[in-house]
């Protein structure tokens, strides 16, 4: 492929926030060139998150990126809450005007993406590896990047960094710029994919003085189920029938219901943070999704936040473009940091309440119990959460 030397916007990432961002401003007919370090199994391949937001659906359908989406998503109109022995459902249209979620896996819509930018959109590089972004302070922007084993430069109007959390377009910014805001979690989750149907038609969020669990799914054949484990966790630790039998301890319900159990493909462990970049712009450069933020994933806000950054960006990339108006440029940081802070309480909030602390008292978990029964009695407090689930509209 050849690549040019220069561009409109130079993106650093093909993770869902690069990727969708290419294709956003291919729509506006704006060019970017997609520089991704790993190769494309890899990114692929990778399991992430597995649950969309109202907006992001919405995105990708008015993108033209949602056609297998359609096909192959599982919508979900609520998830339970279980605690004391009992399950609570929440219903999202009915609280929330109508609004729901989608199951289907970040994977698969990095593979719609991928496929769609190499069919229409502008360049996208793999095992091309940014390693220095220059000219900032003189409005001169650039990358250098090595691909193919030869350094180059690819010159730009704008840089955008989707190059998640360990990138280096946030360590561009001078450190006396930008402020985080950081919270690390005395817990992290257990992932399993296991080839058995979901045990239940919608997720299921179980608090237990054993941890917490979560039940998810990817497809009707393939489960997706999390444990709360002491940081540090090797999954080796993890034989297949200690995570079943923890698994049915901890979502242990009144009534029949029964956790089917069949072959585990994959196990990881992955630690919980929170983590906020202000702010998301220096000069010509901008951070997009987990380069800026990263979230628990209790409530499954990551993927969905850098869907919301790239819309609020595409769109005043589009103005700028259309009438050299810089407003909604110089807006973006803000605009941004507000859903991602609303994002930041809210997965603070489903894990705090759900994860019993180490060194939590019998206080603590009274607290925890009592507010999870707010949510189940009240309709207020129920509607708050599916609001916050199903997430507010995209601008
Ligand atoms: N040069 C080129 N690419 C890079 C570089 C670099 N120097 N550094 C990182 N990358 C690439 C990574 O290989 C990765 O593919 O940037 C991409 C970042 O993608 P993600 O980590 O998926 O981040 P983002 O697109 O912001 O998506 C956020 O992903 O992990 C979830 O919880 C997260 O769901 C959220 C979503
Ligand atoms: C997932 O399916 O991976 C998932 C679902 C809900 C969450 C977090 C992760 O809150």
């Amino acid at each position: 492929m050849s690549v040019p030397a220069r561009t409109t916007v130079a993106i650093i990432g093909a993770g869902p926030a690069g990727l969708l961002l290419a294709r956003l401003l291919r729509r506006s007919g704006i060019d970017s060139v997609v520089l991704e370090h790993r190769d494309r199994a890899y990114v692929e391949q990778r399991q992430r998150a597995g649950i969309l937001e109202q907006g992001t659906i919405d995105v990708l359908r008015e993108c033209g990126a949602g056609e297998r989406m359609d096909r192959e998503g599982l919508p979900h109109n609520g998830v339970e809450l279980r605690f004391d022995g009992r399950g609570h459902r929440i219903d999202f249209p009915s609280l929330t005007g109508g609004r729901a979620v989608m199951v289907y896996a970040q994977t698969e819509m990095v593979k719609d993406l991928v496929a769609l930018q190499l069919a229409e959109g502008g360049p996208l590089l793999f095992e091309a590896r940014a390693v220095a972004i220059e000219g900032l302070e003189a409005g001169q922007p650039s990358v250098r990047y090595v691909h193919e084993g030869r350094e180059h430069t690819l010159a730009c109007d704008f840089v955008v960094g989707c190059d998640g959390f360990h990138g280096i377009a946030r360590a561009a910014v001078p450190s006396d710029v930008l402020r985080t805001f950081d919270r690390e979690y005395p817990y992290s989750w257990l992932g399993i994919m296991a080839d058995v149907p979901p045990s239940s038609d919608e997720l299921i969020y179980a608090h237990s003085e054993r941890g917490f669990a979560l039940l998810s799914m990817r497809t009707p054949t393939v489960s997706r189920l999390y444990l709360q484990v002491p940081n540090g966790t090797d999954p080796a630790d993890w034989p297949d029938e200690r995570i079943w039998d923890e698994l049915d301890l901890r979502f242990a319900v009144d009534g029949d219901w029964k956790l089917e159990r069949g072959p585990i493909t994959s196990k990881s462990v992955t630690p919980m943070r929170s983590f906020v970049t202000e702010p998301m712009r220096y000069g010509p450069l901008f951070l997009a999704g987990d380069a800026a933020h990263i979230v628990p994933p209790t409530g499954a806000k990551g993927l969905n936040l850098a869907a919301a950054d790239v819309v609020v960006l595409a769109r005043a990339l589009a103005r700028w473009h259309e009438t050299g108006a810089a407003d909604l440029l110089d807006a973006y940081s803000d605009t941004c940091l507000r859903r991602v802070w609303r994002a930041e309480h809210f997965s603070y909030f489903m894990t705090t309440t759900l994860h019993p602390d180490p060194a939590q008292s019998d206080f603590d978990t009274r607290l925890q119990l009592s507010q999870l029964h707010r949510v189940a009695d009240s309709e207020a407090a129920a509607a708050e959460l599916a609001q916050n689930y199903v997430g507010s509209p995209f601008e």
